[in-house]
């Protein structure tokens, strides 16, 4: 992703900003104007982030059209000029980036390390900020932010808001722009859905959207039915500062009359504020209104001047962001998502409700055993929690909100996407149980395919040339390849196509690269038993056992045969193994076979199985969770299929040892002249891998000399030798092996 954008904005910086610049603008509009945002605030900070490093690395491009924070004024309203403009806050997300803050504060200070100016720590109210101007002691106007500098006057609608005094006493300055949020609490929130679904009409997704709603109603009036809070935390123009520190003002502003937050905290280094943070969010549950994080600030006033603002954001304080939010709604249904290595993920699909701004939709269950823990039922009532940008999460079911006859989940045991029988597969390390259920039709299951197809050409499997992931992937995506034995069918189908939609009219393919492609297919037909078994990609199954394998079973017949036979009856005899394991007589596997088959009603071809069983696991390499492995992937008819349909295109050679049984094993060998179809170093690598001795110059001890054409001197020697001489087409028959 990142390398995608830095190409993009590499390529193009000019059309990169402008589509960045875009983007944020119609996602402005959408969080400040609809109140309907629709990205997280991480991506929303991620996408800005970009476009300050684009304008940094690119100064041209920065006209200053695009530090403009939130969105001008809807129209709705009479627009109001905030004479200081309203400022956003910096994020911090983890403890390190509080620390970066200080550390940038120091460095701007030029303060010694030790030394950490007192900041407060005060609530981040999850509302919506305004301005309330006082022009003596009377409220004139009230704004909201807006873009930061043009905001919408809603000075009627504030008369409605109790909170919000009209007028300040003696003791305050003649003018006073006093800045703060204005929220809704919880409890008004719900009297407020409660209402409006008994109007009919559709609740409000959260309290900030609620307060959001009320403040901008069109008809005052209507404000005064959804009843806001407000507090006070900061100011834009005041003709005589109350007091030096932040601390100072916010007790200023409580005197004036306004409602300030009692949680706010002056700290004296890290260690303080990170305890005012942790100490915050214990509270937080109890709060009755939305806080999401907490707003440190320079408690000198003269420090906050010293440091300034940077692009709208002031240097001097820092929002330190809570981890998680969360929400309750409904559970509408459960989907199972079938990943890439066939793994069943369980996913909450939800009422849609806003979180921390976002709206969701879904929210991972993690597995069965988590849809157990939590007895989650489709129906209920669920609290839901999202912490940064992952994934929601289902927290807990309000089990006393559940409707009538809502009944168990039960976990699908065949995949949803092909049907096949799910496996709950044992940790190797362990030997428990895994809580991951994954589809076992590997080789068949659309969700699996393209990862199966991807390995089964890989380097040490098939590996043919010029079908590499990219080219699986589009035969994939057009349907062309399925599965493996598609690839050797490939050709034979593609002459049946209509002319216009063969390969060959594929962008990127000519005459020379069909050919090429369907020549390296066919170089591939014939393949070792090792490649073969390891490409099916039977999880467990890597190069080391399926070598193993191999070696043990020689034939394709001979393992296809057991293969078959270990795959029957998996059902009954995995719950005997179970059932004697249950009854703590867990033994060696000798012992557990033998008993296995002593119970009763074995039925033949499990006594077989069993047997194999045993005789597999004791194979040095080659483990139970190897062989539950090759079980439950042989147990699947239609993998099962799949791999007989590769095998009836293929020719699958017999695993002998090479070095025995290759023509040129133990000989000494010289090439001379020059090669066609190989490199000189390829054909000693192969030589040599195929048990030659290379060696460089004639005598009587050379077993066969290879020369090419242009061979000269050496060439007379060996035949004045009377040596075997061998041209390259006979090489070429012995290096195949
Ligand atoms: S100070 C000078 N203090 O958070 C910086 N903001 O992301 C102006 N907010 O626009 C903001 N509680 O709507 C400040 N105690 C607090 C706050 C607070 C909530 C909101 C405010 C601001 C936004 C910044």
């Amino acid at each position: 992703m990142a390398a995608g954008k830095d190409k993009a904005s590499q390529k193009d910086p000019k059309a990169r900003h402008d589509a960045l610049a875009a983007e944020i603008a119609a996602h402005d509009v959408r969080y400040f104007q609809d109140d309907a945002p629709t990205i997280s605030d991480g991506d929303y900070d991620a996408l800005r982030r970009e476009l300050e490093d684009l304008e940094k690395a690119h100064p041209e491009l920065a006209d200053g059209s695009t530090s403009g924070i939130g969105a001008a004024p809807s129209g709705a309203f009479a627009t109001v000029e905030h004479p200081v403009d309203m400022m956003s806050l910096n994020k911090a997300l983890t403890d390190d980036e509080v620390v970066e803050f200080l550390a940038r504060v120091r460095r701007f200070l030029k303060l010694p390390d030790d030394e950490t100016p007192a900041t407060t720590a005060e609530p981040k109210i999850d509302g919506l900020s305004i301005s309330l101007r006082y022009e003596n002691r009377k409220l004139v106007v009230a704004a909201t932010r807006g873009d930061g500098r043009t905001g919408e006057n809603v000075t009627a609608n504030v008369a409605h808001v109790e909170a919000i005094p009209q007028t300040l006493p003696k003791d305050a300055p003649d003018v006073f722009e006093v800045r703060g949020e204005v929220y809704m609490t919880h409890a008004r929130f719900e009297a407020l859905n409660a209402r409006l679904v008994e109007e009919g009409k559709s609740p409000v997704a959260n309290p900030r959207n609620a307060a959001a709603g009320s403040l901008r109603q069109v008809d005052p009036a209507k404000t005064a039915e959804r009843p806001l809070d407000f507090f006070a935390y900061g100011w834009g123009e005041v003709s005589a500062l109350p007091a030096e520190t932040q601390m100072g003002m916010i007790a200023a502003l409580k005197s004036f009359g306004m409602p300030v937050n009692d949680l706010t905290r002056v700290c004296h280094g890290l260690d303080e504020m990170l305890a005012a943070y942790a100490a915050v969010a214990e509270e937080r549950a109890h709060l009755p209104y939305d806080i999401d994080g907490l707003v440190y600030k320079l408690d000198r006033l003269d420090l906050q001047r010293r440091l300034g603002e940077r692009e709208r954001r002031p240097r001097w304080a820092v929002a330190h962001k809570f981890p998680a939010e969360r929400a309750i709604t409904t559970l509408e249904g459960i989907e199972i998502q079938v990943g890439r290595t066939g793994a069943l993920t369980p996913v909450a699909r939800l009422e849609p409700i806003t979180i921390g701004g976002v709206v969701v939709r879904n929210a991972t269950l993690h597995n069965a055993d988590e849809i157990a823990r939590l007895d989650v039922r489709v129906g209920d009532t669920v609290e839901i929690q999202r912490a940064g940008d992952v994934i929601p999460q289902v927290l807990r079911v309000l089990t006393d909100k559940r409707p009538e006859g809502a009944t168990p989940y039960v976990f699908p045991d065949h995949c949803p996407v092909c049907g096949s029988k799910v496996e709950q597969e044992v940790n190797p390390g362990s030997n428990e149980k895994s809580v991951v259920r994954r589809c076992t039709g590997g080789l068949i299951c659309p969700a699996q395919q393209f990862e199966q197809l991807r390995h089964f050409v890989s380097r040490a499997a098939f590996d043919i040339e010029g079908l590499g992931a990219k080219q699986v992937k589009a035969f994939h995506d057009e349907g062309l390849i399925d599965t493996p034995a598609d690839i050797f069918t490939l050709q034979r189908r593609d002459a049946e196509r209509p002319e216009g939609s063969r390969i060959i009219d594929r962008e990127g393919y000519g005459e020379t690269s069909v050919a090429n492609l369907f020549a390296s297919i066919e170089a591939r037909r014939t393949i070792a038993l090792r490649r073969v078994i390891y490409a099916l990609g039977i999880r467990r199954v890597g190069e080391v056992s399926a070598r193993v394998l191999a070696r043990h079973f020689k034939t394709w017949a001979a393992f296809r045969e057991a293969m078959g036979a270990l795959a029957a009856d998996v059902d009954a005899r995995a719950d005997r193994r179970r059932v004697l394991r249950a009854a703590g007589r867990r033994k060696k596997t000798a012992e557990a076979a033998a008993e296995v088959l002593a119970l009763p009603d074995v039925a033949p071809e499990a006594a077989r199985a069993e047997e194999l069983r045993e005789e597999l696991t004791v194979i040095d390499g080659i483990g139970e969770v190897v062989v539950d492995a090759l079980e439950a992937f042989f147990a699947e008819p239609r993998n099962m299929a799949a791999v007989d349909a590769l095998a009836a295109e293929i020719t699958i050679e017999d695993d002998v040892d090479r070095a025995v049984s290759s023509p040129i094993a133990g000989k000494s060998i010289v090439f001379t002249g020059s090669l066609e179809e190989m490199t000189r170093d390829e054909a000693k690598a192969r030589a040599e891998a195929l048990g030659a001795r290379v060696v460089g110059s004639i005598s009587k001890k050379t077993d066969i000399v290879v020369a090419g054409p242009g061979a000269g001197s050496k060439l007379t020697k060996a035949q004045e030798l009377g040596l075997t001489v061998w041209d390259e087409a006979a090489w070429m028959e012995a290096a195949r092996g």
